[in-house]
């Protein structure tokens, strides 16, 4: 059968998607969100086989919620053909009972291709949900059979494995987020709604086209600005309406901020813009110490001005180590940085997370920069379009842009 000109399309992006890509999960986040938009659905998810176990789990979705992580059992109900053989499988749709997961009554109708090599146990499955427009037809049938077939292949090529992604309890959960800026008789919505969990230790990064809300969203978990609408939950405690000087005490001891344009104060040294900091946090580490971690230590003395950007970003960093705050947000913190200078921040974050434990949200528009993250959220016109899992997340110094 002959695919339409959009299908045709669809394939060819994906082809390029896989020749840029060094990650295997960030080829099935472009394989979910292509096809999601292609055919014009409620979701798509992208499931995987855990190795050495019988549980499928969600990698990738395109959808409005988080779903990533969600596991089911093997063998349960939802039906799906290897491409090329057409033996059948049977794959686990989502458990109606638990929290944060479409409800099966809701799944009206779905396409499911198992995600696999010819002759070879599947990797996992792709489920496409509920298309907009019609019913699915052959032609859908075969598109997801053609983009589940590349990107196996592209597994097969890397030997691509998963592992149990470990769901803890979330530090900071965001539900219904919504924010509107009011400007005389002009109202500007921003937010649509966003639901988000945090977990700690983990590197998150926010992904997003300029003007998608990244930086009202950040904002809103950093307690500087507030939401209109929306519940927020920190370390299982209700905190949508926190008094001033909760919002504050957050601000001070919980939160650690990097911003794009470094924000130091000019007329203090590098040593003193932390001192100045640690004064006035409840427990904060060392100046001194810090600096030495971000690798500065011999520009204790050095006003801003007398340092690059890439050494004022790495101030900046030392400067929010040094409240020993439970999460970092860090606002597009290479954006005025070049290639060279962006990895060694980007390392010295990496090193945050994976070394000492902390939590980092991060905010990017650059794609291979989300190949850090343990998870990928992206945002698109105030609301998450799609999250993705890296099970093998890439180190700074591998990403290439
Ligand atoms: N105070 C405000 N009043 C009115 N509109 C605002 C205000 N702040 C932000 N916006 C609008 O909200 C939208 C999202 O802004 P935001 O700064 O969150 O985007 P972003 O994703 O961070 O973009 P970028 O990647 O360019 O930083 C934009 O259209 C912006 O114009
Ligand atoms: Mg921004």
């Amino acid at each position: 059968m002959k695919l339409n000109k959009l299908y045709t399309r669809a394939i060819w992006n994906l082809t390029n998607e896989l020749q840029n890509l060094n990650q295997p999960e960030s080829a099935l986040f472009a394989l979910a969100q292509i096809l999601k938009d292609t055919i014009g659905c409620d979701a798509v998810f992208v499931w995987l086989l855990r190795e050495g176990s019988d549980e499928l789990s969600v990698i990738s979705g395109a959808y409005n919620r988080d779903l990533t992580g969600t596991t089911t059992g093997h063998y349960e109900g939802m039906i799906g053909h290897v491409m090329g053989t057409s033996e059948t499988m049977i794959y686990n749709v989502l458990p109606e009972d638990e929290e944060n997961q479409i409800p099966i009554s809701d799944i009206k109708s779905q396409i499911v291709s198992a995600f696999g090599m010819p002759n070879r146990p599947p990797y996992g499955a792709v489920q496409v949900i509920n298309k907009n427009n019609g019913s699915f037809n052959a032609e859908d049938s075969q598109l997801v059979d053609h983009l589940s077939a590349l990107a196996a292949l592209d597994f097969d090529d890397k030997g691509f494995f998963t592992e149990a992604y470990p769901k803890k309890e979330p530090i900071l959960e965001l539900k219904g987020i919504e924010k509107e800026f009011v400007n005389g008789t002009e109202t500007t919505k921003v937010l649509r709604g966003v639901d988000l969990d945090i977990y700690p230790g983990e590197f998150l990064v926010v992904l997003g086209e300029s003007g998608c809300g990244k930086t009202t969203l950040m904002n809103i978990i950093g307690g500087m600005s507030k939401m209109s609408r929306g519940k927020i939950t920190l370390e299982g405690k209700d905190f949508s309406n926190p008094s001033d000087k909760e919002i504050m005490l957050y601000r001070r001891n919980y939160i650690g901020f990097i911003f794009q344009s470094y924000n130091l104060m000019p007329n203090l040294t590098a040593l003193e813009n932390l001192e100045f900091i640690a004064e006035i946090c409840q427990s904060p580490n060392p100046p001194e110490k810090m600096l030495d971690q971000v690798g500065l230590s011999a520009k204790a003395n050095n006003f801003p001005s007398q340092m690059s950007g890439g050494q004022q970003q790495r101030i900046s960093i030392a400067r929010a180590l040094t409240k020993n705050p439970q999460l970092i947000l860090a606002d597009e913190p290479t954006a005025a940085l070049d290639y060279e200078t962006s990895i060694e921040v980007l390392k010295i974050l990496e090193d945050i997370v994976r070394l000492q434990n902390k939590t980092v949200v991060m905010i990017t528009h650059n794609h291979e920069i989300a190949k850090m993250a343990d998870r990928v959220v992206k945002v698109r016109n105030g609301s998450i379009s799609g999250t993705r899992i890296n099970c093998h997340p890439l180190h700074a110094e591998e990403l290439v842009w």
